[in-house]
Protein backbone atom coordinates (compact mmCIF):
# COMPACT_ATOMS: atom_id res chain seq x y z
CA UNK A 1 0.00 0.00 0.00
CA UNK A 2 1.42 3.35 -1.09
CA UNK A 3 0.42 6.37 1.30
CA UNK A 4 -0.23 9.68 0.49
CA UNK A 5 1.82 12.48 0.52
CA UNK A 6 0.82 15.82 0.41
CA UNK A 7 3.29 18.76 -0.11
CA UNK A 8 2.70 22.32 0.10
CA UNK A 9 5.14 24.24 -2.49
CA UNK A 10 5.16 27.65 -1.16
CA UNK A 11 7.11 28.81 -3.96
CA UNK A 12 8.76 32.39 -3.37
CA UNK A 13 5.81 32.78 -0.07
CA UNK A 14 6.52 32.49 3.39
CA UNK A 15 9.85 33.50 3.03
CA UNK A 16 10.22 35.49 6.26
CA UNK A 17 10.61 33.11 9.12
CA UNK A 18 7.99 34.98 11.45
CA UNK A 19 5.24 34.62 8.51
CA UNK A 20 6.06 30.71 8.14
CA UNK A 21 5.59 30.21 11.67
CA UNK A 22 1.90 31.92 11.72
CA UNK A 23 0.59 29.64 9.22
CA UNK A 24 2.09 26.54 10.78
CA UNK A 25 1.20 27.20 14.41
CA UNK A 26 -2.17 27.28 12.38
CA UNK A 27 -1.43 23.85 10.69
CA UNK A 28 0.14 21.92 13.83
CA UNK A 29 -3.10 21.21 15.85
CA UNK A 30 -5.01 20.86 13.47
CA UNK A 31 -3.19 17.93 11.30
CA UNK A 32 -2.70 16.14 14.66
CA UNK A 33 -4.58 12.84 14.46
CA UNK A 34 -3.60 12.58 10.77
CA UNK A 35 -2.37 9.05 10.60
CA UNK A 36 -2.20 7.73 6.92
CA UNK A 37 -0.78 10.88 5.00
CA UNK A 38 2.61 12.13 4.45
CA UNK A 39 3.22 16.06 5.31
CA UNK A 40 5.95 17.70 3.48
CA UNK A 41 5.98 21.95 3.72
CA UNK A 42 8.94 23.28 1.32
CA UNK A 43 9.44 26.75 2.67
CA UNK A 44 11.61 28.80 0.13
CA UNK A 45 15.33 28.59 2.00
CA UNK A 46 15.28 31.41 4.08
CA UNK A 47 12.99 29.95 5.76
CA UNK A 48 13.79 26.45 6.32
CA UNK A 49 15.68 26.74 9.35
CA UNK A 50 13.39 28.27 11.53
CA UNK A 51 10.30 26.23 9.56
CA UNK A 52 12.14 22.94 11.23
CA UNK A 53 12.63 24.30 14.75
CA UNK A 54 8.50 25.24 14.46
CA UNK A 55 7.54 21.65 13.20
CA UNK A 56 9.96 19.32 15.47
CA UNK A 57 8.21 17.03 17.35
CA UNK A 58 5.18 17.21 15.09
CA UNK A 59 4.21 15.20 11.77
CA UNK A 60 5.06 17.78 9.49
CA UNK A 61 8.42 17.23 7.24
CA UNK A 62 10.23 20.31 5.61
CA UNK A 63 11.94 20.07 2.09
CA UNK A 64 13.64 22.25 -0.31
CA UNK A 65 12.20 23.50 -3.66
CA UNK A 66 15.49 23.50 -5.29
CA UNK A 67 19.27 22.50 -4.74
CA UNK A 68 22.43 22.04 -6.89
CA UNK A 69 24.35 18.65 -7.57
CA UNK A 70 27.16 20.02 -6.38
CA UNK A 71 28.99 19.69 -2.44
CA UNK A 72 30.05 22.91 -2.40
CA UNK A 73 32.68 25.61 -4.47
CA UNK A 74 32.28 28.36 -7.12
CA UNK A 75 28.21 28.29 -7.58
CA UNK A 76 27.48 31.83 -6.94
CA UNK A 77 23.79 31.49 -5.43
CA UNK A 78 23.50 28.03 -5.23
CA UNK A 79 22.67 25.53 -2.20
CA UNK A 80 23.68 21.44 -1.65
CA UNK A 81 22.67 18.73 -0.86
CA UNK A 82 24.96 18.46 2.42
CA UNK A 83 23.91 22.15 3.35
CA UNK A 84 20.02 20.88 3.17
CA UNK A 85 20.72 17.56 4.99
CA UNK A 86 22.43 19.32 7.85
CA UNK A 87 19.65 21.89 8.58
CA UNK A 88 17.46 18.89 8.57
CA UNK A 89 15.70 18.67 5.51
CA UNK A 90 13.96 15.34 4.33
CA UNK A 91 12.71 16.31 0.71
CA UNK A 92 14.05 18.30 -2.11
CA UNK A 93 11.50 19.42 -4.85
CA UNK A 94 13.61 19.10 -8.41
CA UNK A 95 12.52 20.18 -11.48
CA UNK A 96 9.64 21.79 -11.02
CA UNK A 97 8.05 23.55 -14.45
CA UNK A 98 8.80 26.83 -12.88
CA UNK A 99 12.31 26.08 -12.95
CA UNK A 100 12.12 24.51 -16.31
CA UNK A 101 10.64 27.42 -17.83
CA UNK A 102 11.84 30.51 -15.75
CA UNK A 103 15.44 29.07 -14.89
CA UNK A 104 15.70 27.01 -17.93
CA UNK A 105 16.43 23.50 -16.10
CA UNK A 106 16.58 21.09 -18.34
CA UNK A 107 16.40 16.92 -18.03
CA UNK A 108 19.86 16.62 -17.99
CA UNK A 109 20.17 18.87 -14.91
CA UNK A 110 17.73 17.65 -13.09
CA UNK A 111 18.58 13.81 -13.36
CA UNK A 112 22.29 15.13 -11.95
CA UNK A 113 20.47 16.74 -9.03
CA UNK A 114 18.51 14.14 -8.55
CA UNK A 115 21.27 11.79 -8.12
CA UNK A 116 23.18 13.64 -5.95
CA UNK A 117 20.04 14.28 -4.04
CA UNK A 118 19.37 10.75 -3.83
CA UNK A 119 22.98 10.19 -2.90
CA UNK A 120 22.62 12.81 0.05
CA UNK A 121 19.70 10.61 1.91
CA UNK A 122 17.35 13.33 0.69
CA UNK A 123 13.81 12.31 -0.50
CA UNK A 124 13.45 13.56 -3.82
CA UNK A 125 10.00 14.77 -5.33
CA UNK A 126 10.62 15.11 -9.33
CA UNK A 127 8.36 16.94 -11.20
CA UNK A 128 7.49 16.54 -14.72
CA UNK A 129 4.05 17.44 -16.98
CA UNK A 130 3.09 19.00 -20.33
CA UNK A 131 2.71 22.20 -21.57
CA UNK A 132 -0.95 23.19 -22.38
CA UNK A 133 -0.13 23.61 -26.38
CA UNK A 134 1.51 20.04 -26.05
CA UNK A 135 -1.66 18.67 -24.81
CA UNK A 136 -3.52 20.35 -27.49
CA UNK A 137 -1.87 18.24 -30.29
CA UNK A 138 -2.44 15.31 -28.47
CA UNK A 139 1.74 15.07 -27.62
CA UNK A 140 1.41 14.73 -24.05
CA UNK A 141 2.48 11.33 -23.39
CA UNK A 142 4.98 11.71 -25.64
CA UNK A 143 6.77 14.77 -23.68
CA UNK A 144 5.75 12.54 -20.40
CA UNK A 145 7.82 9.37 -22.08
CA UNK A 146 10.81 11.95 -22.96
CA UNK A 147 11.20 13.79 -19.49
CA UNK A 148 10.54 10.49 -17.87
CA UNK A 149 13.59 8.78 -19.97
CA UNK A 150 15.97 11.35 -19.47
CA UNK A 151 15.39 12.69 -15.64
CA UNK A 152 15.11 9.44 -14.29
CA UNK A 153 18.03 7.81 -16.38
CA UNK A 154 20.55 5.44 -14.88
CA UNK A 155 18.22 5.46 -11.63
CA UNK A 156 18.59 2.16 -9.90
CA UNK A 157 15.33 0.59 -8.89
CA UNK A 158 15.90 0.95 -5.51
CA UNK A 159 16.60 4.83 -5.94
CA UNK A 160 13.22 5.32 -8.28
CA UNK A 161 11.54 3.70 -5.56
CA UNK A 162 12.54 5.82 -2.83
CA UNK A 163 11.82 8.40 -5.00
CA UNK A 164 8.04 10.83 -5.29
CA UNK A 165 6.96 11.71 -9.14
CA UNK A 166 4.60 15.19 -9.22
CA UNK A 167 2.79 14.73 -12.00
CA UNK A 168 2.07 18.13 -12.97
CA UNK A 169 0.28 19.59 -16.49
CA UNK A 170 1.30 22.81 -16.59
CA UNK A 171 -1.29 24.21 -17.75
CA UNK A 172 -2.59 23.40 -14.75
CA UNK A 173 -0.49 25.04 -12.65
CA UNK A 174 -1.37 28.38 -10.98
CA UNK A 175 -4.35 28.82 -13.15
CA UNK A 176 -7.25 27.89 -11.45
CA UNK A 177 -7.68 24.98 -13.97
CA UNK A 178 -7.43 21.49 -12.58
CA UNK A 179 -7.30 18.10 -14.82
CA UNK A 180 -10.09 15.87 -14.30
CA UNK A 181 -9.21 13.18 -11.86
CA UNK A 182 -9.91 11.30 -15.03
CA UNK A 183 -7.01 13.09 -17.08
CA UNK A 184 -4.90 12.67 -14.44
CA UNK A 185 -5.47 9.26 -13.75
CA UNK A 186 -4.80 8.74 -16.90
CA UNK A 187 -1.24 10.08 -17.42
CA UNK A 188 -0.50 8.40 -13.76
CA UNK A 189 -1.04 4.99 -14.87
CA UNK A 190 1.28 6.01 -18.12
CA UNK A 191 3.66 7.00 -15.61
CA UNK A 192 3.16 4.31 -13.75
CA UNK A 193 3.58 2.01 -17.03
CA UNK A 194 6.97 3.57 -17.96
CA UNK A 195 8.32 3.10 -14.38
CA UNK A 196 7.14 -0.87 -14.91
CA UNK A 197 8.85 -1.29 -18.07
CA UNK A 198 12.15 -0.44 -17.23
CA UNK A 199 12.10 -1.82 -13.31
CA UNK A 200 8.94 -4.07 -13.29
CA UNK A 201 5.83 -4.32 -11.66
CA UNK A 202 7.13 -4.80 -7.95
CA UNK A 203 8.77 -1.71 -7.84
CA UNK A 204 6.24 0.21 -9.99
CA UNK A 205 3.93 -0.49 -7.64
CA UNK A 206 6.10 0.98 -4.72
CA UNK A 207 6.66 4.49 -6.34
CA UNK A 208 4.27 7.48 -5.36
CA UNK A 209 3.06 9.80 -8.04
CA UNK A 210 1.47 13.12 -7.01
CA UNK A 211 -0.59 14.81 -8.71
CA UNK A 212 0.00 18.64 -8.82
CA UNK A 213 -2.06 21.56 -10.48
CA UNK A 214 -4.29 24.05 -8.80
CA UNK A 215 -5.37 21.46 -6.17
CA UNK A 216 -7.88 22.97 -4.06
CA UNK A 217 -10.19 21.77 -1.21
CA UNK A 218 -13.49 20.84 -3.15
CA UNK A 219 -11.84 19.34 -5.84
CA UNK A 220 -9.11 17.00 -3.94
CA UNK A 221 -10.84 14.41 -2.47
CA UNK A 222 -12.16 12.98 -6.11
CA UNK A 223 -8.72 13.28 -7.56
CA UNK A 224 -7.21 11.42 -4.38
CA UNK A 225 -9.87 8.60 -4.98
CA UNK A 226 -7.91 7.67 -8.12
CA UNK A 227 -6.02 4.92 -7.52
CA UNK A 228 -2.85 5.69 -9.04
CA UNK A 229 -2.61 9.04 -7.67
CA UNK A 230 -0.99 9.11 -4.31
CA UNK A 231 -1.58 12.54 -3.33
CA UNK A 232 -0.54 16.13 -4.41
CA UNK A 233 2.05 18.83 -4.52
CA UNK A 234 -0.37 21.90 -3.34
CA UNK A 235 0.61 25.21 -4.40
CA UNK A 236 -1.54 28.22 -3.62
CA UNK A 237 -3.80 26.54 -1.65
CA UNK A 238 -0.74 25.28 0.64
CA UNK A 239 -0.57 28.95 1.91
CA UNK A 240 -3.42 29.04 4.33
CA UNK A 241 -3.43 26.59 6.51
CA UNK A 242 -7.45 25.93 6.33
CA UNK A 243 -7.57 24.97 2.73
CA UNK A 244 -4.28 23.03 3.51
CA UNK A 245 -5.79 21.26 6.07
CA UNK A 246 -8.78 20.47 4.04
CA UNK A 247 -6.63 18.74 1.15
CA UNK A 248 -4.45 16.71 3.66
CA UNK A 249 -8.00 15.37 4.75
CA UNK A 250 -9.02 14.95 1.60
CA UNK A 251 -6.39 12.39 0.93
CA UNK A 252 -6.57 11.08 4.57
CA UNK A 253 -10.45 10.13 3.26
CA UNK A 254 -9.48 8.64 0.12
CA UNK A 255 -6.83 6.85 1.64
CA UNK A 256 -9.43 5.03 4.68
CA UNK A 257 -11.94 3.97 2.01
P1 LIG B 1 -0.79 25.35 -7.70
O1 LIG B 1 0.75 24.94 -7.81
O2 LIG B 1 -1.42 24.40 -6.70
O3 LIG B 1 -0.79 26.76 -7.23
O4 LIG B 1 -1.40 25.18 -9.05
C1 LIG B 1 1.15 23.59 -7.81
C2 LIG B 1 2.65 23.50 -8.00
O5 LIG B 1 3.21 24.31 -8.73
O6 LIG B 1 3.31 22.61 -7.43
Amino acid sequence: MRNPIIGGNWKMNKGIPSEAAEMLKELIPLVKKIRYVDIVIAPPFTAISSVIQTVEKTNIMVGAQNMYYEEKGAFTGEVSAIFLKALGCKYVILGHSERRDIFNENDDLINKKLKKALNSDLIPIVCIGEHLEERETGKTKEIIENQFNRTFKDLKSKEISKTIIAYEPIWAIGTGKTATPEQAEEIHIFIRELIESSYGKITAEKVRIQYGGSIKSNNAKEIFEKENIDGGLVGGSSLQSKSFYEIIIAAEEAFEE
